[in-house]
């Protein structure tokens, strides 16, 4: 193997992703197939994600970004979103216990407003807990969408104008990233999908511009293994990231 990337690594000293984003799709079908409840599936796909972030933290990802929920999940069958919201607390119960042992800071990001109180004070408690690790940054996207982040970002900008902070000149790049829910943080440099979708569903619409995206069409999130992840690492390292240069 000769040069890879716009590092010039080889295959030997291999390029590992800082940012790694991963929309867990295929919970239904994987339970589908199976002839099990939905709900199976996406416990089995909780199961999957704890695994994957440990995994991620040991081999040295400096930025996890999972999506578990997007803005427009909340369409699903009332069934099927207020069984999601049960085993997100109980998911938050069980990441306070066991993650205070790993040194994983835990943020989450989206609207929380729309989650039930006691779902959102488990969000604060894990992100205050987890906020002095050194490891793994994981942000767990809940009711989130690059859309509504786009125009909450813009809102709050607008609100500096109004208050004659910031001038509309001022506005770059920058300070759009700055107000997003990843302010500080390095765009995703690989985003995973699993399930044979080939799109973003609203995942992360402003910091994909330069990711680079790994489609997996033949597995689904709840088999997803580290294998897997590996796998998605080894293609991110044949690709040759230009950013528009040559
Ligand atoms: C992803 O799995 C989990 C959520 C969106 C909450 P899906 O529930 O979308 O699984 P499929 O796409 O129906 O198989
Ligand atoms: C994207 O999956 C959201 C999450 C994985 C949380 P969806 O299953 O909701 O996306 P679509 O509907 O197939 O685009
Ligand atoms: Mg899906």
């Amino acid at each position: 193997m000769g040069i890879i990337g716009r590092s010039k690594n080889t295959k030997a000293e291999r390029l590992l992703p800082e940012h790694i984003g991963i929309i867990m799709d295929g919970n239904g079908r994987w339970a589908k197939k199976r002839g099990m409840p939905r709900m199976a599936g996406h416990r089995a796909g909780a199961q999957r994600f704890r695994v994957i972030t440990r995994y991620c933290n040991k081999i040295g990802i400096k930025y996890l970004t999972v999506y578990a929920f997007s803005t427009e999940n909340w369409k699903r069958p009332k069934e099927e979103v207020d069984a999601l919201m049960g085993l997100f607390f109980d998911y938050l119960e069980e990441a306070l216990r066991d993650f205070r042992e790993e040194n994983i800071r835990t943020r989450f990001i989206g609207d929380r407003s729309a989650f039930s109180d006691k779902i959102q004070a488990l969000m604060g408690e894990a992100e205050e807990l987890s906020s002095d690790k050194t490891g793994l940054v994981l942000n767990i996207a809940m009711n989130y969408g690059g859309k509504p982040e786009l125009v909450t970002a813009f809102r709050n900008i607008a609100a500096k104008i109004s208050a004659g902070e910031v001038s509309p000149e001022d506005i770059d790049e920058q300070m759009i990233s700055d107000h997003l829910y990843t302010a500080g943080q390095p765009e995703p440099d690989l985003i995973i999908r699993p399930s044979g979708e080939y799109r973003t569903s609203n995942f992360m619409v402003w910091q994909s511009a330069y990711s680079e995206y790994v489609f997996m069409d033949n597995i689904l999130w709840p088999d997803f293994s580290e294998k897997d992840l590996e796998k998605a690492i080894d293609i991110y390292n044949h690709r040759n990231r230009r950013y528009g240069g040559v």
